[in-house]
């Protein structure tokens, strides 16, 4: 496995690697969701590449930017197991030098859901995954379903843009009690871990409902709310039945739709969802 840190670096390794190439790019703290990627992309590409960058132009002034975890030994161990080819770590001073001023950003897709609570959350986003693709130059690319709307914003933009890549979307990993993978998880103490299922138990009794036959929104996304709040360290942001093309909220169903929610629990922001089609 072969580690760069300048672009320069980068570009010369690339350009040794045989197409198509896969690329995953990741903040690191990498857990098995992360590495599901990369096997996905070991089994369908020819070379596989992946990026460990906490870029900080996606964290809002009072999120978590400086205690993000890291852990890059660890990192390099996980992705060398899983046949990673390539792994550029680029700094932020390189990915954003002084007088940097440039920003891709997604109209309508990017703004309600999490865009709505985060704002300058998918510009951020999407401005670093087109410069990874810019570096990278990839055949395809491979992101998790946990982060739905990430998933449908940079889709959005690879075709907006007409970058030459396919985008692969990913299931989400889960603990054995349901849990999302999530870097974030470390965060949690131990009854806060213990509480945190409650998202995947929500998700599951939407699911049952819209199974038996339930077909109006505001219904699905009451029984995710009272699931959620029957837990006493769950703090409800928001919960969504949307279209799963426009992300707009709905009122009748008809067709594919997303269930998503964010919860705090304890000091942590959880986030998760379920796709639902007939
Ligand atoms: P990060 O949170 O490190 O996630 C990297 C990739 O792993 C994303 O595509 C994410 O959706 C996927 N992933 C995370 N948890 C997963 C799980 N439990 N199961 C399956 N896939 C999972 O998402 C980012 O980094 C950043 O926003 C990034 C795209 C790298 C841009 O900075």
């Amino acid at each position: 496995m072969q580690i760069v840190t300048s672009l320069e670096e980068l570009r010369a390794a690339r350009r040794l690697r045989p197409a198509p190439l896969g690329l995953v790019p990741t903040m690191g703290y990498l857990h098995s969701g992360h590495i599901s990627l990369v096997q996905r992309a070991r089994a369908e590409s020819e070379s596989v590449a992946a990026s460990i960058f906490v870029n900080p132009t996606q964290f809002g002034p009072t999120e978590d930017l400086a205690k993000y975890p890291r852990n890059l030994e660890g990192d390099l161990n996980l992705l060398e197991a899983a046949g990673t080819d390539l792994v550029w770590l680029p700094t932020p001073a390189q990915m954003y030098p002084t007088g940097y001023q440039t920003w891709v950003e997604v109209d309508g897709l990017a703004s309600p859901l999490e865009g709505a609570m985060r704002p300058g959350h998918f510009r951020g986003v999407t401005t670093v995954v087109a410069k990874l693709f810019n570096a990278f130059q990839p055949q395809r690319a491979y992101f998790g379903q946990k982060d739905a709307q990430q998933a449908a914003v940079i889709c959005r933009m690879a075709r907006d843009l007409d970058f030459p890549v396919e985008i692969v979307i990913c299931p989400t990993l889960r603990e054995a009690d349901g849990l999302a993978m999530s870097s974030r998880n470390s965060y949690l103490n131990t009854d806060e871990r213990q509480a945190a299922p409650v998202l995947f138990r929500s998700l599951n009794a939407a699911r049952a409902a819209y199974y038996a036959g339930e077909r109006n929104a505001e219904k699905l996304r009451q029984i995710m709310t009272d699931t959620l709040i029957a837990e006493p360290l769950a703090r409800l942001q928001y919960v969504s039945c949307a279209d799963y093309d426009s992300l707009q909220e709905l009122q009748e169903i008809n067709g594919k739709i997303l269930l998503s929610m964010a919860v705090y629990i304890g000091k942590t922001r959880l986030i998760d969802n379920f796709v639902l089609e007939n």
